[in-house]
């Protein structure tokens, strides 16, 4: 099929590309011409395990190409996928503007009947604006368009295998004739029916994910429960985390343990920093502004955000318990993505520690495989480094803000030889607490003795 992508961000790449992988013929278009021009000279602009061998390979197939011009885009689907972002606004509620230009540009742009799919995510009843804002702007009304929503579950830094190895895949339609487009759609992944760079063509056996086929309030409200009740699960291993260190249980025993049930299972009960990302704290205020918009309070959620927000001062506590005065030391910051296998900064952890340090006066060195350089645009007057045991040497501290394997696997024996002081505050919980100790280090985690 012929389909058109809008937005070539994480969400809007990894969906071409797979998509183009699963035989369909893609069309990209973004706002912005120096992301697209990019794409064009081959660059893949973000950071995301196997994207740049699947788009290049569907580059190479002829199946997908970019271009700056929305309306050529538009008029070469059959099927467009949104996949703009929707930031927060100050007040919380989900930015919708790009949404709302996007449909314009479709209505006056298009010369033939299209399914319009919302993939990014929005607030429940966005679909009904979609439909009002497409029907409103179409010249003479003699073209219909359909609107769906297929939110996407992807996570960061395992994207493309969650999109050919997806859980599941809902749709949110009107009718059946949408419901059979994006069945076709999905026909090849449903039935892994393409080429895996992930596993090189020998998948794991095993159920392939399930086509939900939902109505569109549905499927909105699906991806908002979804990524709420997975943000509340982090926030209820961080307050069970505070309990341990108060009565001196260990939160690895304890989430553990728990998650053992499979009616709670062990994911997403990491004590640590808390969470970050393009998705959670900004669907969580989205989920609670839509909430309230309609007479429901949400306490349960708001409570879960300001247990998130305020990781960073429990964090910030033990860094002045450990260090006393942080004006004039050198800290080493490792880790600055919110989370591992991604560049994306977005709301992370470590830039409102990078922050509350130069705040108080700190000399700044920082390191993460992947982010230097994104992290580099906000906080140019930090030093940065590309080998973790350069940031480490003559540090009074290290700080530890993302789950990297490379930081995983430090060897902290040397790093500590390089260091002023043998001080680590670990905000994701990667090291035993003995090990570090028989290292010599002063160490301190969430939850742990
Ligand atoms: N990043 C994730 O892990 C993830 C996962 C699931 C869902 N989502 C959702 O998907 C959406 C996109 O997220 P993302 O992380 O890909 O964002 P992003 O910022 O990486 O990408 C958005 C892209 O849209 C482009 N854009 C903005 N306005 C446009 C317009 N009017 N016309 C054309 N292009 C426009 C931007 O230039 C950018 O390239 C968001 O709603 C997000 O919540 C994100």
């Amino acid at each position: 099929m012929r389909l058109t992508v809008i937005g070539c961000g994480y969400v809007g790449l990894v969906t071409g590309a797979c998509l183009a992988a699963a035989g369909h013929e893609v069309f990209c278009t973004d706002i912005d011409e120096k992301r697209i021009a990019q794409l064009k000279a081959g660059k893949v602009p973000i950071y995301e395990e196997h994207l740049d061998e699947v788009l290049n390979r569907a580059v190479a197939e002829k199946k997908i190409s970019y271009t700056s011009d929305a309306g050529e885009a538009i008029r070469a689907g059959e099927v467009i996928f949104i996949c703009v972002g929707t930031p927060p606004k100050e007040s919380g509620e989900a930015d919708l503007s790009a949404i709302d230009h996007v449909a314009r540009q479709i209505a006056t742009e298009a010369r033939t009947s299209k399914l319009v799919v919302e993939k990014s995510t929005v607030p429940a009843l966005t679909g009904v604006q979609l439909q009002r804002a497409l029907a409103a702007y179409s010249r003479g009304g003699e073209l219909k368009f359909a609107v769906a929503s297929n939110p996407e579950f992807l996570r960061e830094g395992t994207a493309v295998e969650d999109f050919f190895h997806p859980d599941r895949i809902v749709v949110g339609v009107e009718g059946a004739e949408s419901a059979a487009k994006l069945r076709e759609i999905y026909r090849p992944i449903l039935e892994r029916n393409f080429h895996c760079p992930v596993h090189s063509g020998k998948c794991p056996s095993g159920t392939a994910g399930e086509l939900l086929v939902t109505t569109i309030n549905s499927a909105e409200l699906i991806k908002h429960a979804s990524n709420s009740f997975l943000a509340l699960k982090i926030s209820y291993a961080n307050v069970i985390a505070d309990l341990c260190e108060r009565i001196g249980a260990d939160v690895e025993e304890v989430t553990h343990a728990m998650g053992v049930d499979p009616r709670i299972g062990t994911q997403f009960l990491k004590a640590g920093l808390g969470f970050g990302g393009f998705c959670f704290p900004k669907d969580i205020q989205a989920f609670i502004h839509l909430s309230a918009s309609v007479g429901v309070e949400f306490d349960m959620l708001k409570a879960a955000e300001r247990v998130n927000k305020q990781r960073i001062d429990r964090f910030f506590d033990k860094v002045h318990k450990a260090l006393w005065v942080i004006k004039g030391k050198r800290i080493a910051v490792l880790g600055l993505a919110f989370k591992a296998n991604t560049d994306d900064i977005r709301f992370a952890p470590a830039l409102d520690v990078i922050r509350r340090l130069l705040e108080e006066g700190a000399e700044v060195h920082a390191t993460d495989p992947q982010a230097i350089s994104r992290t580099k645009t906000i906080y140019p007057q930090i030093t940065y480094h590309e080998d973790p045991y350069e940031a480490v040497k003559g540090a009074d501290a290290a700080l530890v803000c993302t789950e990297w394997q490379v930081f995983r696997k430090l060897d902290w024996e040397r790093a500590g030889k390089l260091m002023a002081r043998r001080l680590v505050i670990d905000g994701r919980n990667l090291y035993t607490p003995k090990k570090m100790q028989e290292l010599g280090f002063d160490y301190h985690s969430f939850g742990r003795h």
